[in-house]
Order: structure tokens, then C-alpha cells, then sequence
């Protein structure tokens, strides 16, 4: 019988593109999600999701549920039997972690135990943790492996997301029957190849591609490069740009190193390869055809000036490489830019 994975947060950008590797791959998902950054379609389901079963001609299985909710999780819990849980579900937004740090550890944390403890009582202990390459802080080597130092982070985002891959470590310690694969993803860009799902960010793009994509789609004016006194080539920040399809099949590489009764382990989601602000600027002038306008402006707080991973354990260890380079990344971006120029919603 095929396996039932629970994906929180799986109506997200990351999350729904991992739901359809999972459809692809044989898996049954179950997804929550509260709807805070995604849009609803019709039939109770995220329109994200409704563009999934579009793809792969097969209902998803969806319930409206916020992870600090721990009635609504055990509740669920009694309802399926899940052999695993991709745990993407939390806020995500560095600046404004900043603003509001209680918000960030109240969901991002409680969420998380109350995740963790629902699991246990329901004995499923098998866990995919989103993390990020924020856990790093400013590398002091490059590129990036698994062993370089942690915690460095300056934000409360970052943080929530080293404290829960430490809880998910001690717990794994303390119990042997535990398996967790915590993820530390790069950054991922572009969108599934049909041009039906991509991020959809909610009001001004934090993140530099999903702006550089709607000033080209003429939605914005220019863009503001943060800085070009970096000490980098051109000047501007690197960074490890991974294709969001290759990420979700990331996901699904996890799941089964699980299976191998793997207890904690650690691998970066990345290609390798950095490129600079103005170069993925290029990048997206060549993909759309179109002028990418940008001015430079003062640095962002709390930016590093390069980033980029070592992703040869994830090679090693879960089989899995990175696939696609910048050209399909901006490619894929830029088609489900045109064909969704507002993104998920109608207007
Ligand atoms: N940038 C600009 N202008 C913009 C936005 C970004 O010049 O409008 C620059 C940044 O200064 C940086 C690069 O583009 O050099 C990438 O910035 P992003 O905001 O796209 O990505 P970050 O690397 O800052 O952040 C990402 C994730 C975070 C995660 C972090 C560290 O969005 O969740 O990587 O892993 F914490």
C-alpha cells in the first residue's frame, strides 16, 4: 500500500512543489496549512493544490489546520497513519523576525514541538525538517559543508530554525528510534516546468528573484541591488541558487534515507555553484528577453557577502544531485511569471 506522508505547510512554494514529486513518486501526501502565505482556490483547497492535481490528474489531500493547534494535530493524527511527516510549515520572513520575535518562536517552535510530541504519541517518528543555510551565519570557509560551524545567525528566523534542528538532534540522541533528515536548503528559485506553480510572495518580494521576475513582467520598476562593495567579483552577493524541482526531489530522496533507520542526519540542498546579484540580473534578461532596470542601493542588514554549498554529501549519502542550472532556472521562472502575472490570485 503506498505510504501516507504528512506535509505541513504543503500549500507553500517549497511545499507544493514537493507534493507533486511525491504524487509522482508513488507517495499519498496529506497536506496542512493555514492559508497565511497561500491563496485560496476553490473546493476548500489551496489554488496551489488545485494546480497540482491539474499536473498529475489525481486529488490531494488537504485540510486547513495551523500547526499550534495540538487538538487539531492529535485529532488528524488518529485519522491517517502517516509513515512520515515533511515538516515545511513555519514563518519566513527575515526582516520581519526582526520586528516580531516572539511571533517567529511562538509558531516556528511551539509549532514544531507540538509537531513533535503529536508524533510521538502517535508513534511516527520518521521527520524531513525544512532548515536553511541561514543555520551557517557568515561562513568562514567556502563553500559550505555539513560540518562547518552552526548558530551564527543574527535573526529570529534563522535561529528558530537552528534551535528546531537542535531539538530534533536531542531527540534523536534520546531515543534511537527516531529518524530525522534536516534539510538546509540554499536558495531556491524558479518554478515546476508547466508553468501551473511558482512562489507567489505576498506584497513586496523579500527574496531577489521573485522581484527581479516582476520587474520584468513590468510589475515593479527597477530593482534595488543591495550593495555592490561586497568582496565578491562584481562586487554584489553570491549565492547558491538551486532549482525548487530539484529541491522537492531532494524531499523525496530524504524520506527514503529514512527507511534506512538513518537517526539524525545532514545534508545542504545546493548546486555548488555561486552567482552574483548582477549575474542572475543577466540570467533573467536573457530568460525573458526583456530589460531587468536596477539601481544600486545601500546593503541589506544582516546579508553575507558569499554563500554557496558543498553539496557532495547529499550526493554521497542520498543519491541525490542538483539537475538543473541557471538557464532553466529562469527559464521555469520566467513562464510561470507570464503565465501568472499575479501570481496565484485573479486580479
Ligand atoms: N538582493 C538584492 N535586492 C533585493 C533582494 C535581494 O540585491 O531586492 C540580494 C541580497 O542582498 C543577496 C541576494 O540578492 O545578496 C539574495 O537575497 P535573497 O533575499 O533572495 O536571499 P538570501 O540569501 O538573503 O536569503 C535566503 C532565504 C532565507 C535564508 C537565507 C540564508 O530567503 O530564508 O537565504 O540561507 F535565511
Amino acid at each position: 500500500m503506498a505510504e501516507k506522508i504528512l506535509v505541513t505547510g504543503g500549500a507553500g512554494y517549497i511545499g507544493s512543489h514537493c507534493v507533486l514529486e511525491l504524487l509522482e513518486a508513488g507517495y499519498v501526501p496529506v497536506v496542512i496549512d493555514n492559508f497565511h502565505n497561500a491563496i485560496r482556490g476553490s473546493d476548500a483547497l489551496p489554488e496551489s493544490l488545485r494546480r497540482v492535481e491539474q499536473i498529475v490528474h489525481r486529488p490531494v489531500l488537504f485540510q486547513e489546520l495551523d500547526i499550534t493547534d495540538g487538538a487539531a494535530l492529535q485529532e488528524l493524527f488518529r485519522k491517517h497513519q502517516f509513515s512520515a511527516v515533511l515538516h515545511l510549515a513555519g514563518l519566513k520572513a527575515v526582516g520581519e523576525s526582526v520586528q516580531k520575535p516572539l511571533e517567529y518562536y511562538r509558531v516556528n517552535l511551539t509549532g514544531t514541538i507540538r509537531l513533535l510530541e503529536t508524533m510521538q504519541a502517535h508513534g511516527v517518528k520518521n521527520i524531513v525538517f525544512s532548515s536553511s543555510a541561514t543555520v551557517y551565519g557568515d561562513p568562514k570557509y567556502l563553500p559550505l559543508d555539513e560540518n562547518h560551524p552552526v548558530g551564527g545567525c543574527t535573526n529570529p528566523y534563522g535561529k528558530s530554525k537552528f534551535f528546531i534542528e537542535e531539538m530534533i538532534r536531542d531527540l534523536c540522541k534520546a531515543e534511537r528510534d527516531w529518524n530525522a533528515v534536516l534539510l538546509r536548503y540554499f536558495n531556491p528559485i524558479g518554478a515546476h516546468e508547466s508553468g501551473m506553480i511558482g512562489e507567489d510572495p505576498q506584497g513586496i518580494p523579500n527574496n531577489l528573484m521573485p522581484y527581479v521576475a516582476q520587474v520584468a513582467v513590468g510589475r515593479r520598476e527597477f530593482l534595488s541591488v543591495f550593495g555592490n562593495d561586497y568582496k565578491t567579483d562584481d562586487g554584489t552577493g553570491v549565492r547558491d541558487y538551486i532549482h525548487v524541482v530539484d529541491l522537492a526531489k531532494g524531499h523525496v530522496a530524504a524520506l527514503k534515507k529514512l527507511k534506512e533507520n538513518c537517526g539524525c542526519k545532514i545534508y545542504n540542498l545546493g548546486t555548488g555553484t555561486g552567482y552574483s546579484v548582477l549575474q542572475m540580473v543577466q540570467a533573467m534578461e536573457k530568460a525573458s528577453g526583456r530589460e531587468i532596470k536596477y539601481k544600486v542601493t545601500a546593503r541589506r542588514e544582516g546579508d553575507v557577502a558569499s554563500c554557496y554549498a558543498d553539496p557532495a554529501l547529499a550526493e554521497r549519502e542520498l543519491g541525490w544531485k542538483a539537475a538543473f542550472g541557471l538557464d532553466k532556472m529562469c527559464e521555469d521562472l520566467w513562464r510561470w511569471q507570464l503565465q501568472n502575472p499575479t501570481g496565484f490570485s485573479k486580479n
